[in-house]
């Protein structure tokens, strides 16, 4: 019989790119979905844009636009890459829908009404000067755990420590400069240690893996808070029903947004999604998250869940987060793979097959070796499973008009089952989430095929005119296997496992290959895939650095994330006359301007300040066509260290205002004031 099995991913949040890391996520999810209905099952993926919270409205405000245009653009920057990356979800929706709106407020309506949302007063930061409460990310100040200066009120990045605004030492309004002052503040509060029994039993199931429980034992053991789930405006989210001025916090719309894009879904589909989200549902639903968000997904949602009167999951899917040759992914060492920029030098399967080659169904982190990496999909892909078709599909179609063999060589029919029965096992470890593991499994199998061939040795037998029909035999047998493999490799492979379709002329199921292929026409062999090289892995990595560092050039020159709007960036700490002296700021007079090659950011100056030239790469591409700079005067930093560059070395910086991007102006002096002259 059947399953029925929903399935979701984390969903990424809707303002910046998907990466490598992500992927990692989403392959495993599309593998495990795709082997699903590869064994008949009736499995759903449903999936969204996580569109709300603090952060999406700053780079909203950073880049100048609504935060319905950002989320917008994301969302179809992700769609590309999801389509790119071969991943198969039955709906990608978007949290900012009315869908989720409607769930959010239904679950919040049910919470409240059994008595879960207690609302309670509290002290919270409150800018006087701009008559509104600060919401985490727009305080700054001394971490209370390590003493670290300009830290957000949420957490440390020196120490990581987490915390509550109100406990930052020193704390400065991003909005006004202002220091805050304590306030009270209204805020409503899910009842989770009401859970706290439900939720012991159930992380001690087999809904999460031993080592996740382990860490949830910890939790619970140490007793469970009530949790906030409601921010003061401004806040890009839901406004709380009946409490004007009150938002759901990001992280309680972001799990309904599973139900939500269900719903969606259902809507086009006409399916009933309700009673899959009913207690008694027999319907499985599996969530694959990262380390990172455990907590949201092990204690908050099964209770929310629960106290809403719905079911709770089946089984949450944690991995680990992935390194890049055994480092953290970074921008700053520019090492930070954008999918976009993996698309365009290297094809989508190589990464979906290395990743399965190393996920597993524990928590411990996955490295990509890229030695490792090159080395694995020539040997396996290209050298072992593709060769075995392209060994053979050559004397099928000039010797045999492309037909195979009226029958299958009697005596190969128990090997032939053998590999049949070899499916068993695979979909074992396919289910347990142990990619890995099915991936050596079919390899093996796939050295096997390729040990035949060697031996039978076709070519040699083509030569003697006798020996046709064994040649015949010997190439049916080896697409027979290949047939096998690919139909177990589809969920990783599956334009491969289209292409090999297109090939055999057939479709590959597991049903059919109960019976071989026999005295059936295949079409011309096309080379199927071709070898990774290690130049198309350095051009990733060049493209990638130089991305990453245009990105943090462009984020230094708007002052990052800490700008809360253009013009409310707050005044930076007083200077003596003399600090200010020490800055040799000139006029200078654009002489040249070029665009830098694979900088799309960049633009290469040269100016005049009278007594020498200065070549100076500038982040104003967005905002300037290089031919228009030219012959314009601005000003520059005269004695700025020079800097080293991929493309050469930067001997200062011109000055520019606004929030950056397009927004973005240098400034002109007035009439008179000529190259050289210092400001003052
Ligand atoms: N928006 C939340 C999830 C809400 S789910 C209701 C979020 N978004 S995220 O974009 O930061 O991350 C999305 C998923 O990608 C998470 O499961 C996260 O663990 C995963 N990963 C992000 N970086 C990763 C790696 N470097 N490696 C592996 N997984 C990574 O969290
Ligand atoms: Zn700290």
């Amino acid at each position: 019989m059947s399953r029925k099995i929903l399935v979701t991913s984390a969903l990424p949040y809707a303002n910046g790119d998907l990466h490598i890391g992500h992927l990692l996520e989403y392959i495993q999810t599309d593998i495990w979905v795709r082997f699903q209905r590869l064994m008949g099952n009736e499995c759903q993926w449903v999936w969204a844009d996580d569109a709300h919270g603090t952060p999406i409205m700053l780079k909203a405000q950073q880049q100048g636009i609504t935060p319905e245009q950002l989320i917008s653009d994301v969302k179809a920057s992700h769609e590309r890459d999801i389509a790119g990356f071969l991943l198969s979800p039955d709906n990608f929706h978007t949290t900012h829908s009315d869908e989720n709106r409607e769930m959010s407020e239904l679950v919040y309506k049910r919470l409240d009404e059994a008595g879960l949302i207690i609302r309670k007063t509290i002290k919270q930061l409150y800018d006087a000067k701009e008559d509104m409460f600060l919401p985490d990310r727009y305080v700054k100040g001394i971490c209370p755990n390590c003493g670290t200066a300009d830290q957000y009120g949420d957490n440390c990045e020196s120490c990581s420590a987490t915390y509550d605004a109100t406990e930052l030492k020193d704390p400065v309004s991003q909005v006004s400069g202002s220091v805050p002052e304590l306030r009270d503040s209204e805020q409503h509060f899910f009842a989770l240690s009401e859970f706290s029994d439900m939720l012991k039993q159930w992380t001690a199931g087999p809904a999460v893996q031993d080592e996740v429980g382990n860490k949830l034992r910890e939790w619970l053991d140490s007793g469970l808070q009530n949790w906030d789930i409601s921010r003061n405006a401004p806040y890009f989210g839901f406004e709380i029903p009946n409490a004007p001025g009150k938002y759901f916090y990001v992280w309680l719309d972001a799990p309904i947004g599973y139900i939500g894009s269900h719903k969606n879904l259902a809507a086009r589909t006409g399916e009933n999604f309700e009673d899959s989200w009913k207690p008694e549902s027999d319907v499985e639903l599996y969530h694959f998250i990262g380390k990172d968000i455990i907590n949201f997904h092990c204690l908050f949602w099964p209770a929310m869940l629960e106290g809403a009167g719905f079911r709770k999951p089946t089984g949450v899917f944690c991995h680990g987060f992935l390194t890049l040759d055994d480092a953290k992914m970074s921008k700053s060492r520019g090492t930070f793979v954008a999918a976009s920029t993996w698309l365009e030098h290297l094809e989508p399967e190589y990464l979906r097959y290395y990743f399965a080659c190393k996920l597993n169904s524990n928590v411990a982190d996955l490295n990509l070796n890229l030695e490792d990496f090159v080395a694995r999909v020539n040997s396996d892909l290209v050298g072992k499973v593709v060769n075995i078709a392209s060994r053979c599909a050559g004397f099928v179609s000039k010797q045999f008009d492309g037909m195979l063999s009226k029958q299958y060589p009697p005596e190969l029919m128990k090997d032939y089952q053998q590999l049949v029965d070899a499916q068993t096992q695979i979909a074992e470890y396919y289910e347990q989430r142990e990619f890995g593991k099915a991936m050596r499994e079919i390899i093996l199998l796939a050295e096997h095929a390729n040990t035949y061939i060697n031996d039978a040795e076709p070519w040699v037998k083509i030569k003697d005119d006798t020996k046709r029909n064994e040649v015949q035999a010997i190439c049916t047998v080896g697409l027979n296997y290949f047939r096998i493999i690919m139909t177990y490799l589809s969920p990783v492979l599956p334009q491969l496992a289209q292409k090999t379709e297109q090939f055999l002329n057939t479709e590959l199921t597991i049903k059919a290959l109960d019976t071989p292929l026999t005295n059936h026409k295949i079409e011309k062999f096309k080379p199927l895939m071709t070898r990774v090289e290690q130049a198309q892995i350095d051009k990733l990595m060049a493209a990638t650095a130089e991305q990453n560092k245009a990105a943090q050039a462009a984020s230094a020159l708007t002052g990052g994330n800490s700008v809360a709007t253009a013009n409310h960036e707050p005044i930076k700490s007083e200077i003596e006359i003399g600090d200010f002296e020490k800055v040799d700021l000139r006029i200078a007079t654009i002489v040249d301007a070029q665009p830098v090659e694979g900088a799309d950011k960049l633009v290469q100056l040269t100016l005049d300040i009278g007594v020498e030239t200065r070549n100076v790469f500038a982040g104003i591409k967005a905002a300037y066509k290089p031919e228009d700079l030219i012959g314009r005067r601005t000003v520059m930093v005269a004695n700025l260290k020079p800097r080293k560059m991929r493309f050469g070395v930067s001997q200062g910086m011109v000055l520019a205002a606004g929030p950056g991007g397009s927004d973005l102006f240098i400034l002109s002096p007035d009439e008179g004031a000529d190259s050289g002259m210092r400001v003052k």
